[in-house]
């Protein structure tokens, strides 16, 4: 098949890309590099030995898209084009509405003007909101999510649940993410946040890469085993190969279809803070802070779903997560920046 690939260069983008490759799938990337950079496709084509075609062009840009599906016979897209960073969604919401919900509307109208119905939505466990039970289930009723960030990922969910109501010929995935980490085993591709990180494995990276000095915990008072909060972290090669197997689960399911991908296993900060020490073989310093507003104690996926109707589960443990993390950092201090510096 021939897969469109929105945000193909960003972080969950070009692992995927990469799977789909090793698949036999063709693949087109459409990104516009807001949040990555060239370098990754550089990488993604050497790992794969071919060449990937490349559209630079945002996805709130109709013409482009046009122009796009006019020269590609386009099977499916797999949608991971929008912003992430859930604290400038609060400072910013018009940039995330415009993004994630005006971008993916004109997506999808591109699409079905261009008779593409096939189509896997990256969304998040942040649609669940705070069910009062940390195990979250596809069966669950969506909540309200706490930020603007969220709401995003539950307005495109509706928007497609809508198109599929309305009767046609779409064929929906909606992926509900856990916590990605990792990288890829080569160490070529991963990923590489501008700024200070937000998210809890990229900081303790570059604190151990000495890219920053400490890591804050956010809380040690939390109803939970140790008291910091737990999360499901996902290997991002699992995540790759879960939408490898929901696009190619889409030719015999119309409609909704929706699958959380994680592990069913949470692990705790300071867990994830022992892991990354085993991993790289240094010190990680931290400190004890204050919680983060809008965080939760803990909650994990329940996989089974998506182990039923995918045949897929996540292979990857903690160990490869954090190594993977390490092998890719420690040779990539600076990201994609200084290809050429590596830490001792
Ligand atoms: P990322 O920022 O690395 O990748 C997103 C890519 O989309 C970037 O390459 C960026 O340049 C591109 N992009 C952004 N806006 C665009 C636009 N208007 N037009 C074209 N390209 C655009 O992020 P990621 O971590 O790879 O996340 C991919 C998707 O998965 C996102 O939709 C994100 O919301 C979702 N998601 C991520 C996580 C996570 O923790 N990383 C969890 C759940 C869901
Ligand atoms: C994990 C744990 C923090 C940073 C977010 C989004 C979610 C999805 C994934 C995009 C929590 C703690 C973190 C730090 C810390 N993103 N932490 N110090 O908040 O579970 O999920 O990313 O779709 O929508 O909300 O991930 O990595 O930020 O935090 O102690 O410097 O690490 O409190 O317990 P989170 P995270």
């Amino acid at each position: 098949m021939t897969v469109l690939v929105t945000g193909g260069a960003g972080y969950i983008g070009s692992h995927t890309v990469l799977t789909l490759l090793g698949a036999g799938h063709d693949v087109v990337v459409l990104d516009n590099l807001c949040n990555s950079s060239r370098e990754s496709l550089r990488r993604i084509e050497a790992l794969a030995g071919q060449a990937v075609p490349f559209i630079e062009g945002d996805i709130r840009d109709r013409a482009c898209l046009d122009r796009l599906f006019a020269l590609h016979d386009i099977d499916a897209v797999i949608h991971f084009a929008g912003l992430k960073a859930v604290g400038e969604s609060m400072q910013k919401p018009l940039a995330y509405f415009d993004n994630n919900v005006s971008g993916s509307l004109c997506l999808f109208q591109a699409m079905a003007a261009a008779g593409v119905y096939r189509i896997v939505f990256s969304s998040s466990a942040t649609v669940y909101g705070e069910p009062g039970t940390p195990v979250f289930r596809e069966d669950m009723p969506t909540g309200t999510p706490t930020n603007t960030y969220g709401q995003t990922k539950l307005m495109v969910e509706q928007m497609l649940q809508a198109l599929v109501g309305a009767g046609g010929a779409w064929s929906v995935a909606l992926l509900r993410y856990f916590n990605p980490v990792g990288a890829h085993e080569s160490g070529q591709i991963g990923e590489d946040p501008q700024g200070i990180p937000n998210n809890l494995v990229p900081f303790i990276s570059q604190v151990a890469v000495g890219r920053l000095e400490s890591l804050s915990v956010f809380g040690d008072d939390y109803p939970t085993r140790d008291g910091t909060g737990i999360r499901d972290y996902i290997h991002v090669m699992d995540l790759a190969e879960g939408h490898l197997k929901a696009m190619e689960a889409l030719a015999n399911r119309p409609g909704v279809n929706v699958w959380n991908l994680g592990t069913g296993t949470g692990y705790s900060v300071l867990e994830m803070v022992a892991a990354y020490e085993k991993a790289c073989g240094r010190p990680i310093p931290y400190k004890i802070a204050p919680r983060r507003a809008g965080d939760i104690a803990e909650f994990w996926a329940d996989p089974t779903k998506a182990a039923e109707e995918l045949g897929w589960k996540a292979e990857r443990g903690l160990e490869a997560m954090m190594t993977d993390t390490w092998r890719w950092q420690s040779r990539n201090p600076q990201g994609y920046r200084n290809p050429q510096e590596e830490v001792a």
